[in-house]
């Protein structure tokens, strides 16, 4: 029997309401496949925890952490108790910059069973490589004076070592994919970090003749997802840029709660983290109406890190079976529930795993 350990954060928000949902699935996956077990272990941090307590998690939360094979985080952030600066800072960050997850990675592509609200969709299928450790979100700056001399700095650090493993891991996957990276940048902006990422880029492709690389502007390039999102393979983005340009990958998809994101320990010395690129919405939340789909295509995304790609797949073919069946979450265009479509998920699961 294959074990994993696997730690679980909830966190705040529908966070709560979507983990649940992606645990029975996985749950279902291991009944499936009989030889494979997952052990939860689960922690209650968050903002609630954070009034409780004074901070988002306990003083040893990394090493209660690190000896697991995965870390499944839902979302943190609820700025009506708690400020993002605040709850960010002190547990989805101290985790990314903590176990030194340097890199992640965001797909979007046309799932079978959503309309795009694209008015001319053509099937698009690409992965964005954000940089996930420095750049404009920098520890470097602050707040000084007050009053109406206030003043607020932000240095972006961008070094070589960072950039340049990004751009490493996008040009290899794009040697396993369709052979393309194209960089996000804003050297015409008057930014000194920009003509850097790009002087990075090339010395990096040089060693890829294999691949096409090409660089965007990064506003651009936003506005490309719009209008031709099908030309892209892979795309390389700083930490921010990536970030903005991740929730247009959802979007097109249909909707930001569906997009699915792992944040990826390249060393081998700490988990990597699995969350999906939505927050934890409170405008929706204790409703029961959350999609559940960007949750559980995240725990696909654990599965294949895993080395279980296999049962992966069949996760993402049960839920594009079941949005073609037209069970799906109001925000595209369903009328069902979290745990309804979570159902039909898992009862799709079971009929894809039989073939
Ligand atoms: P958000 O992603 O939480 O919500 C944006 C919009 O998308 C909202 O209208 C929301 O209802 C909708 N939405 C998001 N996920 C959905 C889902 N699964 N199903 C249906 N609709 C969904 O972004 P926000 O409102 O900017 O941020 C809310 C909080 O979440 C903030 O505290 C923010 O900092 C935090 N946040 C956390 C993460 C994370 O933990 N990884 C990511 C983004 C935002
Ligand atoms: C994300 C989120 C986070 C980020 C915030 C909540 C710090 O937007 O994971 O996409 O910008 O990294
Ligand atoms: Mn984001």
């Amino acid at each position: 029997m294959k074990k994993y350990n696997i730690s679980v954060i909830p966190g705040d928000g529908i966070g709560k309401e979507v983990m649940p949902e992606a645990l029975r699935v996985l749950r279902a996956v291991a009944d499936i496949h009989g030889g494979l077990k997952f052990e939860f272990d689960s922690h209650p941090w968050g903002c609630e925890y954070y009034l409780e307590h004074n901070q988002m998690m306990p003083e040893d939360g990394l090493s209660r952490l690190e000896n697991s094979d995965a870390i499944f985080l839902g979302a943190v952030g609820y700025p009506k108790l708690v400020p993002d600066h605040v709850s960010l800072w002190g547990l989805l960050v101290k985790i990314r910059r903590g176990f030194e997850q340097v890199i992640n990675v965001r797909p979007a592509k046309q799932l079978v069973g959503i309309q795009s609200p694209l008015v001319n969709p053509r099937d698009f299928d690409f992965l964005v490589v954000r940089e996930n450790s420095e750049g404009e979100y920098s520890e470097v700056g602050g707040r000084i004076h007050s009053g109406s001399d206030e003043i607020a700095i932000q240095n972006a650090v961008f070094t070589r070592k960072g950039v340049e493993r990004a751009m490493e891991y996008a040009f290899k996957l794009a040697e396993q994919r369709q052979g393309y990276v194209a960089s996000a940048t804003k050297s015409n902006g008057i930014v000194h970090s920009m003509p850097f990422w790009d002087d990075v880029f090339r010395d990096v492709s040089e060693k890829y003749p294999d691949i096409k690389s090409d660089s965007f502007h990064v506003d651009a390039l936003a506005a490309f997802l719009v209008t031709r999102p099908h030309t892209f393979d892979v795309i390389v983005a700083s930490n921010l840029f990536g970030d903005i340009l991740t929730d247009v990958g959802a979007a097109i998809m249909g909707s930001i709660g569906i997009g699915p994101a792992a944040n990826i320990n390249l060393n081998g010395k700490y988990p990597s983290m699995f969350e999906p690129v939505h927050g934890s919405a409170p405008d929706i939340y204790g409703q029961g109406i959350a999609n559940p789909v960007g949750q559980i295509w995240t725990g696909k995304m654990m599965l294949d890190h895993l080395g279980e790609t296999e049962l992966g797949d069949k996760v993402l073919e049960a839920i594009e079976g079941v949005l073609e069946d037209g069970i799906k979450t109001a925000d595209i265009g369903g009328t069902s529930s979290t745990t309804e479509v979570t159902d039909a998920i898992i009862e799709k699961l079971k009929s894809v795993c039989k073939v």
